[in-house]
């Protein structure tokens, strides 16, 4: 179709041996060193990329910034904006303070126009189309929003991007249940998509890698929305810790992984007796079926009765969690809240929980562990295996064997505190 060929006979090609030269991908970093994390060290040459999020998450202004941050190492670096006004990107930037930068702006949403018009002149080095949802070709029929048209754009955007060697960036809104189709069908034909996640009521964004052919996708990058702009977060868990309230029953800090760095996170439980006739289970930042297997092995095999209450659990700073390694740090929160006893504010926890109650092993627990003492946490529960491993100066290794034994170690530890505070005449 459209190749304006006969039907019939194929050209012939010369096909390669595997063994041959390989280049590594040409890549610009943009210097914005989270954001380069992400996509695994700078934007290559005629890639395109898809950066999804929630309206209003910062998207826009990472992407100012960036192209911004491209613009002032001397690269040619342009801003399509198809939603809003040339004046109103102007008041972001003067805004964030990259007024001077040699960005080169515009407001359309025909592909045909800017791709004729960014054939011009020197490749630009980075494009960036905001947003993929308001962008219309004339080799489609339908009307613009659709996503057939929101397919043919992107097509042809990338088509130019293979072309010319300019990265191009495309960004799309993604709705709370995923409603609109637009930027779904396009993930599949970009090299990479990021998602930069986060909650509006909350600083913390959070920019990960769901799919990338150039680079890691278990690395986030992680940004503070300021009054000027994001800023990089390049210690993460100080940030994610820095709100905490020490001696509260039900949260436990976690040691996280995130691609290759530690992150330490505060999981918070609430479990509370029901006043409903079907208990709720609600859950923020984490799986909601790994709750559910966790609550199991509690009552199954630790003896706990949860059927009579309400469960909320919630991962501190809007950050989502999603190895399996959560499982014990949020385990020892629920167990908390409900015997009602603080956790020992100066340990991490870590370890996976199997059906059978028993507390796995999980990866990287050295550089978790090193993570917990450089920011001054004096244990660590981790499962038995861990035990082998170096131990850091000042951070003393409790093991546990499984989910039971951490049930009662908690419990014990609520009695002491309960007497302590009643002056020894607890029941
Ligand atoms: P925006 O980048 O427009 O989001 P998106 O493109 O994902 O829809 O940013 C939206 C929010 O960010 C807006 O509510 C205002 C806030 N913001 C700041 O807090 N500081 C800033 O410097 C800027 C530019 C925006
Ligand atoms: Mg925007």
């Amino acid at each position: 179709m459209g190749s304006g060929r006969k039907p019939g006979k194929g050209r012939l090609f010369a096909l390669e041996p595997l063994m041959g030269e390989a280049h590594d991908a040409p890549r610009l970093a943009s210097g914005i060193s989270e954001l380069d994390r992400v996509t695994g060290g700078g934007f290559v040459r005629g890639s395109v990329l898809l950066v999804g999020g929630d309206p209003g998450i910062g998207k826009s202004t990472l992407l100012i910034q960036a192209t911004a941050a491209l613009a002032r190492g001397g690269h040619r670096a342009v801003y399509i904006s198809g939603e809003e006004a040339v004046t109103q990107v102007r008041l972001r930037a003067e805004r964030l303070g990259l007024r001077d930068a040699a960005v080169e702006l515009a407001a359309e949403t025909a592909v045909e126009d800017i791709i004729a018009t960014l054939s011009e002149g020197k490749t630009p080095r980075l494009i960036v189309i905001d947003s993929i949802q308001p962008m219309w070709t004339d080799t489609v029929e339908s009307a613009p929003g659709t996503v057939t048209q929101v397919r043919g754009s992107a097509q042809a955007l990338i088509r130019f991007a293979k072309r010319s060697g300019a990265a191009i960036i495309l960004v799309g809104h993604v709705t709370k249940d995923g409603q609109i189709a637009g930027p779904r069908v396009v993930e599949h034909m970009v090299d990479a998509v990021l998602s930069f996640e986060g909650k509006s009521s909350h600083q913390f964004r959070i920019l990960r890698a769901v799919k990338n052919r150039f680079g890691p996708t278990d690395e986030i990058g992680v940004f503070e929305m300021t009054g000027s702009g994001l800023c990089e977060v390049c210690n993460p868990s100080e940030l994610f810790l820095s709100e905490r309230d020490l001696g509260q029953p039900g949260t436990a800090v976690f040691a996280g992984i995130e691609g290759t760095r530690p992150l330490l996170v505060e999981i918070q439980a609430l479990v509370a007796p029901t006043s409903l006739g079907t208990p709720r289970r609600a859950v923020v930042g984490w799986d909601p079926s790994r709750l559910s297997m966790v609550l199991a092995v509690l009552e199954v095999h630790c003896g706990m009765r949860l059927g009579a209450h309400d469960v909320y659990l919630n991962v501190a700073g809007g950050m989502r969690i999603h190895e399996p390694a959560g499982d014990l740090a949020a385990a020892a929160a629920l167990v908390s809240s409900l015997v009602n006893a603080p956790l020992p504010p100066d340990a991490v926890y870590f370890g996976e929980v199997s059906l059978s109650g028993a507390v796995r092993p999980v990866t990287q627990s050295a550089t978790r562990l090193k993570e917990a003492a450089k920011l001054g946490f004096t244990r660590a529960v981790v499962p038995e295996t861990a035990r082998g491993d170096t131990v850091e100066p000042g951070l003393r290794l409790m093991d546990v064997a499984s989910l039971a034994q951490l049930v009662a170690d908690v419990a014990t530890q609520g009695k002491t505190i309960l007497a302590a505070k009643t002056g020894g005449q607890s029941r």
